[in-house]
């Protein structure tokens, strides 16, 4: 049982393509298993892609007090009639889950890992594969949602800038918080560029899983509110992305402890804002 967060360094690398693809390949390698994917960023649109009905209960309101059962939600995707994904469920995070903190940053923190470690364990006994597509913005909520993971898949476009972001982000999330990445992806590379020397960077960082050719029908898929799996199952993009899937699949990914990581991130996060208050 794993919880892979799935990470990119800055807004439209495709971590919400790529996340939505992990999650309805490993559903399917996994048809007796059910599959959990987070949707921690608001710009995934799970409701417009159809991967969940309108919600009303989101992660924000679990922490208030909902049972959790109330904000996990079965995949609407049908083909003909009949659930594509039958054994895929989504959890809408929303945008700010977090409460405003009021009083001491201490406790806070405390029932913060209190919670996180109850949903998760809770989450654990129910999912093979949670797959959470972490927000873009740097905030406490994307810092939660890195936390909790016991891996990190790093997306990453094919140029210097995309692949060195990567690089610092990967080594910062595992000196402050211990989070481990587990694999690396290159999405969206044009015909015939040559990637070979990113992709040697991007190893260093984690085994490169994959490369996600640039391809049409993810755009054309995503403007018919479709996920490019469900709609082009066959298309070069989403070959890779069962591919890079059934590689994740083999991987061992070891369980982690939530409540050290969230305080550590929180902390973390603390002091680097106080110092940046200061200068
Ligand atoms: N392999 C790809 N080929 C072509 N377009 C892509 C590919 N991956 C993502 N895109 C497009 O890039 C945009 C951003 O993708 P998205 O998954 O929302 O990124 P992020 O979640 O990182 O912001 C979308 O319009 C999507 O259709
Ligand atoms: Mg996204």
């Amino acid at each position: 049982m794993s919880v892979i967060s799935v990470v990119g360094t800055k807004g439209g690398v495709g971590k919400s393509t790529f996340s939505m693809g992990l999650a309805i390949s490993l559903a399917k390698l996994f048809p007796k298993n059910w599959v959990l994917l987070v949707d921690g960023d608001m710009h995934i649109r799970s409701v417009e892609l159809k991967m969940c009905p309108d919600y009303d209960v989101t992660l924000a309101q679990v922490l208030e007090g909902k049972p959790l059962e109330e904000a996990i939600y079965l995949s609407q995707l049908e083909s003909e009639g009949e659930p594509l994904y039958p054994n895929l469920a989504v959890l809408p995070a929303g945008g700010r889950f977090l409460p405003v903190i009021r009083g001491d940053f201490l406790s806070f923190i405390e029932e913060t890992k209190r919670k996180f470690d109850q949903i998760i364990k809770k989450l654990r006994k129910r999912f093979e594969y949670i797959v959470i597509d972490t927000p873009a913005s740097m905030s406490f909520e994307h810092l939660i949602l890195t936390a909790v993971a016991d891996g990190l898949i790093f997306v990453a476009e094919p140029n210097d800038d995309s692949v060195e972001a990567t690089i610092n982000t990967a080594r910062g999330l595992k000196e402050f918080m211990d989070v481990r990445p587990v694999g690396t992806v290159l999405n969206k590379v044009p015909r015939g560029v040559d990637v070979r020397e990113w992709g040697k960077k991007l190893s260093a960082v984690a085994p490169l899983l994959g490369i996600i050719p640039e391809d049409p029908l993810v755009g054309d898929a995503f403007r018919k509110n479709m996920p490019v799996l469900a709609l082009y199952p066959r298309t070069v993009a989403s070959k890779a992305i069962q591919e890079i899937a059934t590689k994740v699949a083999r991987l061992s990914i070891k369980p982690s402890k939530v409540p050290e990581k969230i305080e550590r991130a929180l902390q973390k996060t603390a002091e680097l804002l106080s110092k940046g208050e200061e200068s």
